[in-house]
């Protein structure tokens, strides 16, 4: 190696080592100028090149050697930008204003309150308005009024959440379904009436992956002259449609409910095999999900309306549904109120 060789690169290693202790711009900006700038330790170099007493062939050589240092330095120069820019500016601070921000947290309704809103819309197209009523209840309202005897079990301790003062029962109750602001708004308008009422309601069971002692239900209830268990069918069917698609079929069996009679549970096609029969439904292809029937007489007389008045009424659990619809499958996950879980639930603020 010639001397002017060994100069050049102990110039460029000096020049890299000065770069790896440049800990911000400004003193990157420095070594630039040490090593490259118009009088720069590099720049220098280059004179050499007037040099009369070199060969050209030696010229064109040093040529080469020069301009594959000024390179390396540049390359190395824009390296250390680059990676000076992504990195922390200055210790002292404690603050890294260059990472990225976190994104603000704005939530969203909670599942349940996105299927309630369905329901409720997919009744609002059908001219339902909506209507709620108070979480706590008296006896009247949750149980006389809607034709179930005292002696009924749904009104034992264990199914009925009674409020007490020192052990004594006070008379008023959690309710434990929706239906008893069926008779709040029956004593207070009169028919023709057609509404749907959402709420949360109470039942002492023990908590496992279906059961809660707090749950949603959604209501309904329509009075008008002449209404059949036709017109009760064609109102749930139309729902189902718009709810579940228009594949959905609905299928009526005979069951019992103190305020209606006659009264039905209504099973939906499969929404996932159709019907066909699959592990959802266990293999029966049909789903339960809710009661219904027409208004029984007594319940009319309860709230003063004319003999021979007619009416539907049913009743769905939000829960149930909410569980079907995003194949869901244990109740608690609602209420666990863990991000994870309701970020997938991409709904609108309500
Ligand atoms: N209230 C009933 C329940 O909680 C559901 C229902 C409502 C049934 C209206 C018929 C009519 O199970």
């Amino acid at each position: 190696m010639s001397q002017r060789e060994v100069q050049l690169e102990s110039i460029t290693a000096e020049a890299l080592a000065a770069l790896e202790q440049a800990k911000d711009a400004a003193a990157v900006e420095a070594v630039r100028v040490l090593y490259l700038g118009r009088q720069g330790k590099l720049t220098e170099q280059f004179s050499a090149m007037k040099d009369p007493g070199l060969a050209s062939e030696e010229k064109g050589k040093l040529g080469k050697q020069l301009n594959a240092a000024k390179q390396r330095l540049e390359e190395a120069l824009a390296a250390r930008r680059t990676n000076l820019s992504g990195s922390a500016p200055a210790k002292s601070s404690g603050i890294d204003a260059t990472l990225p921000g976190y994104p603000p947290s704005i939530g969203r309704s909670h599942p349940i309150s996105q299927v309630i809103d369905r329901i409720l819309n997919n009744f609002r197209a059908q001219g339902f308005s909506v209507v709620q009523g108070p979480e706590i209840e008296v006896e009247r309202n949750n149980f006389d009024a809607l034709n179930i005897p005292p002696d009924h079990p749904s009104r034992e301790g264990f199914d009925t959440f009674y409020m007490a003062d020192h052990g004594k029962r006070t008379g008023y109750l959690l309710r434990s379904h929706t239906s008893p602001v069926q008779i709040r708004f029956m004593d207070t308008h009169k028919p023709p009436l057609r509404i749907v009422v959402p709420g949360r309601v109470y039942r002492p069971d023990a908590v496992d992956a279906t059961h809660c002692f707090q749950f949603h239900q959604v209501e309904g209830l329509a009075v008008c002259p002449g209404l059949t268990f036709g017109d009760l069918k064609g109102t749930l069917i139309a729902w189902a449609r718009g709810m579940f698609g228009e594949k959905a079929r609905l299928r009526f069996r005979p069951h019992y409910f103190p305020f209606t009679e006659p009264s039905a549970e209504a099973d939906l096609s499969c929404i996932f095999c159709d019907g066909k029969g699959c592990r959802v439904c266990g293999q029966k292809g049909w789903l339960e999900i809710l009661g219904c029937g027409m208004v029984h007489p007594e319940v009319f007389k309860a709230v003063n309306y004319l003999p021979g008045t007619t009416g539907f009424a049913f009743g769905m659990g939000v829960e149930r549904i909410a569980m079907l619809l995003h194949g869901i499958e244990d109740i608690r996950y609602f209420y666990e109120n863990d991000a994870r879980f309701l970020e997938q639930f991409p709904g609108g603020i309500r």
